[in-house]
């Protein structure tokens, strides 16, 4: 049993703070949020991760605002918030204040603690603004404390699952013996082991995400080549799956990716090459083409319906199926533009529509079948529920590609 802590109870922090606990650690959370703390407390996760309520509930984690608690832990996760800047850049505001006072424990505690980054952080950020702070407590890494960024995968939903069973492990590492105490910590999850070093650890997490991202704006393009040619581009997609070189995931064409990772890494990438003097141009194509696919939606419902003074429906608020995060969604900036172009909206959602509601409180949130009673309807999220929807008589731009809304009198699809 080690002693670990985890910094920042969001969903990454709470993942890894219950799958380190039921491999019999003992844990001890801290965040800055109150609120947050009183919640986790209560035994209820703050966020909808399945299978993470009863892990808090049976294991012994401390959940705790206070940074002494951190002292004479083995290992610390770092797992803070590092949300997007309206230039794209991230904030590093909350990832410094933790380190601030991590570093404060470096210099009175004891032993041979390991730091481990897990937020995600643009390359270089680790090696020349969380070291420097860290090592300004006198205390050196690879000397006094090991040092190791180990960049987090897990999909929103799915936190437990992919912590438990992940597809890989990036341990980057300061020095070899940081290396091999992660290593050591994290062999139990029985994942392959990559050891690398510290910025390319930090690259790897964001080169994969913008892979995926850059697959969905890749064949959303040849989705809209395929409508145009009357060629139904989910058939081309099953057929380009066979080929592992390929790989037959996400290829789903249709409204393009939002969430809290893709969108916000994908810009945090483009600010940082560009900060060092490189045009990131397939960065941007990937970013522009994904934002103009939401345009394109509202093209085509304009064709059937005149968007001002009309009512519009818009079924699906997620940024994807069992989830109730907006972040990002492609329904935020439909009802954004349509608003600003006067149309009144009706809109549900299984789990977002309270979500939704803080941003645009004058959306009547309702039921689906009052949102099918619009003058059209969009479907911006592929909720399995929509697929029993009655859409007979019906006008629907349909961005996900629900099968039975083809049912409607008016059907088409984004990309077919
Ligand atoms: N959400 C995901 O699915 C996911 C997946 C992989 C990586 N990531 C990355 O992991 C990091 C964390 O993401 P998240 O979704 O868990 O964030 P989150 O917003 O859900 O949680 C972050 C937590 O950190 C706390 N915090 C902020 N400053 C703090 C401080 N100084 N001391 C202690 N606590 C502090 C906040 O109060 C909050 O509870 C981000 O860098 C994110 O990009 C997220």
């Amino acid at each position: 049993m080690k002693r670990i802590s985890i910094i920042g109870a969001g969903r990454v922090g709470l993942v890894v703070a219950a799958c380190f606990a039921k491999m019999g650690n003992k844990i001890t959370v801290v965040d800055i949020d109150e609120d947050k703390i009183a919640e986790i407390n209560s035994r209820v996760s703050p966020v909808a991760e399945p299978g993470l309520d009863e892990i808090l509930n049976q294991s012994e984690i401390e959940v705790t605002s206070d940074y002494g608690k951190v002292m004479d832990s083995e290992a610390i996760f770092i797992c803070v918030n590092t949300p997007a800047k309206k230039d794209g850049s991230i904030s590093l505001e909350n990832i410094v204040a933790a380190t601030v006072q991590i570093g404060n424990i470096l210099k009175s505690g004891g032993g041979y603690p390991l730091i481990t980054i897990k937020s995600t952080v643009v390359p270089g950020t680790s090696e020349e603004l969380i070291l420097p702070i860290l090592e300004s407590s006198g205390k050196r890494a690879g000397q006094d404390f090991g040092f190791c960024v180990s960049p987090e995968f897990l999909r929103g939903g799915k936190g437990i699952e992919d912590f438990m069973n992940s597809a890989r492990i990036i341990i980057g590492e300061h020095d070899t013996k940081s290396g091999d105490m992660l290593c050591d910590l994290c062999q139990v999850f029985k994942a392959p082991i990559m050891r690398t070093d510290l910025r390319t650890a930090e690259m790897i997490k964001y080169a994969s995400n913008i892979f995926l991202a850059a697959k969905v704006s890749f064949i959303n393009e040849i989705g809209n080549i395929c409508k145009l040619l009357g060629i139904d581009v989910y058939e081309v997609a099953r057929g380009m799956g066979f080929d592992d070189r390929i790989g037959a995931k996400f290829l789903n064409a249709g409204l393009g990716f939002g969430g809290p990772c893709l969108p916000k890494d994908l810009k945090a990438l483009i600010a940082r090459a560009k900060e060092i003097g490189y045009e990131p141009r397939l960065l941007e194509q990937v970013l522009s083409l994904n934002e103009r696919q939401t345009l394109k939606v509202l093209e085509l419902l304009k064709r059937h319906i005149p968007v001002r003074g009309s009512t519009v429906g818009l079924l699906g608020l997620a940024f994807k199926p069992g989830t109730d995060d907006i972040s990002d969604s492609m329904a935020v900036t439909i009802a954004a533009t349509l608003t600003e172009e006067g149309a009144k909206i009706k809109a549900y959602d299984p789990l977002a529509m309270h979500n939704f509601k803080k941003l645009f409180p004058h959306v009547e949130c309702s039921t689906p079948e009052e949102v099918l009673s619009c003058d059209a309807v969009i479907i911006a999220t592929e909720w399995e529920e929509f697929n029993r929807l009655d859409y007979k008589g019906k006008i629907v731009i349909d961005g996900r590609r629900v099968p039975k809304a083809r049912e409607a009198r008016v059907y088409e699809g984004i990309c077919w």
